[in-house]
């Protein structure tokens, strides 16, 4: 199973930025001894020679494969950092593959002695060492290192301004029912999971018990024809930070075509939350380090607002439930089974599927993959 995963997830290729490294102001550092760190995750930090007096920091993760060191070359958060004055950190996964720990009891917990709590470890560091802004810290990542993400923002909140995911998996999606370590989960994988909000919320506040904090706005990220992940993950990730956030997943207050590129869709659930559905692209979503940087509020054009202060609703369920342990069957409910009434990106069909089959006109049904079908202009 695990040179599957490697395998899988190894299909994410980078685009590499040539030149932009070796064109930078500073170098990549390795900090080692940055605290508590139960599972000898590495620590790699890009601090520009100049930064602002109190600077934002980004914590930028990998996708297997790849170490801390291939994310700084082959994202462009080292170049942005340069032009901006923040710092970012690239977290080296310790785990064979270098796939990160997103299925344990361990890293699915705060403080719970896994990968996650390495990495929020790099926080309190960073801000002693680098005068960063404890209220400019930003978490990103693509694939294994977008899962992570989710699983950051679930299980250490109180760190994160906020996040932004490209192309992985809600939060305790890919728990491992034997407590495994890094482990593979095909169910969460191929897209058959599928939760409602309120159970989505529960599995969140159980990895942080007892929390009654605000969570951080979220971006996520994905594209229709990812077959590592399958595309019902973006509509998980929407459920699951809904129903954190009060929101409803079904109904987007606003959908944006041709947004930020040609052929991408974003829906916005609320102030905290954007689900970004990129059409006919795979499981690499191309890292738009403009946009995230406008979401962190580190350039202008449409940041984050604060995170949500008020009593998030459907969270009665703290601590009390876990992720199913069997794979979901067909009790979701469906927004709807009438005819033609699945309105236009919605999803229309696919294994598992039970919700409405016929789209809004003139959008007509098309199959994306086995387990997913989508309204699309005919
Ligand atoms: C995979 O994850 C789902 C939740 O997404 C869970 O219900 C299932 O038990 C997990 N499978 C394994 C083999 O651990």
């Amino acid at each position: 199973m695990a040179g599957l995963t490697r395998t899988l997830l190894a299909s994410l290729a980078l685009s590499f930025y040539p030149g932009l490294v070796s064109a930078l102001t500073s170098t990549l550092q390795q900090v080692t001894n940055f605290g508590s760190n139960p599972t000898n995750v590495g620590m790699y930090v890009y601090k520009p020679t100049t930064v602002t007096a109190s600077p934002a920091v980004i914590v930028a993760i990998h996708e297997c494969t790849a170490t801390g060191p291939d994310y700084f070359e082959g994202s462009p958060y080292a170049s942005l950092a340069d032009t901006y004055g923040f710092i970012v950190i690239y977290p080296s996964s310790p785990n064979s593959g270098t796939c990160w720990d997103v299925s344990s009891p361990a890293s699915l917990t705060h403080n719970g002695g896994g990968d996650s709590n390495g990495i929020a470890n790099m926080i309190p560091y960073a801000i002693s060492t680098y005068n960063a802004d404890p209220s400019a810290i930003f978490v990103t990542g693509s694939s294994s290192g977008a899962m992570m993400t989710n699983v950051l923002a679930a299980t250490y909140p109180e760190l994160w301004r906020a996040g932004t995911v490209y192309s992985g998996v809600a939060a305790g999606c890919f728990v491992s029912n034997f407590g495994g370590v890094d482990a593979w989960n095909s169910t969460c994988a191929e897209g058959l999971t599928d939760d409602t909000q309120q159970q989505w919320a529960s599995v969140v506040h159980a990895m942080y018990p007892g929390y009654t904090g605000t969570y951080p706005p979220m971006q996520e990220y994905h594209g229709t024809a990812d077959t590592t992940l399958y595309p019902p993950n973006l509509n998980e990730e929407v459920k699951e930070w809904s129903g954190v956030f009060g929101y409803n997943a079904a109904a987007p207050t606003e959908v944006l075509d041709n947004t930020p590129l040609s052929g991408y869709t974003k829906s916005i659930y609320g102030p905290a939350l954007q689900g970004i559905l990129a059409q006919g692209v795979g499981h690499t979503v191309p890292i738009q380090g403009d946009e995230d940087l406008k979401w962190f509020g580190i350039i202008p054009g449409g940041a984050a607002p604060p995170p949500p202060t008020s009593p998030p609703t459907g969270t009665t369920t703290i601590g009390t439930t876990t992720a199913p342990t069997a794979p979901p069957t067909t009790s979701s409910a469906p927004p709807t089974s009438t005819s033609g009434t699945v309105a236009e990106y919605g999803q229309c069909g696919g294994i598992g599927w039970t919700g409405g089959t016929v789209c809004i006109s003139p959008f007509t049904c098309q199959v994306s993959n086995a387990y997913y079908s989508q309204c699309l202009p005919a």
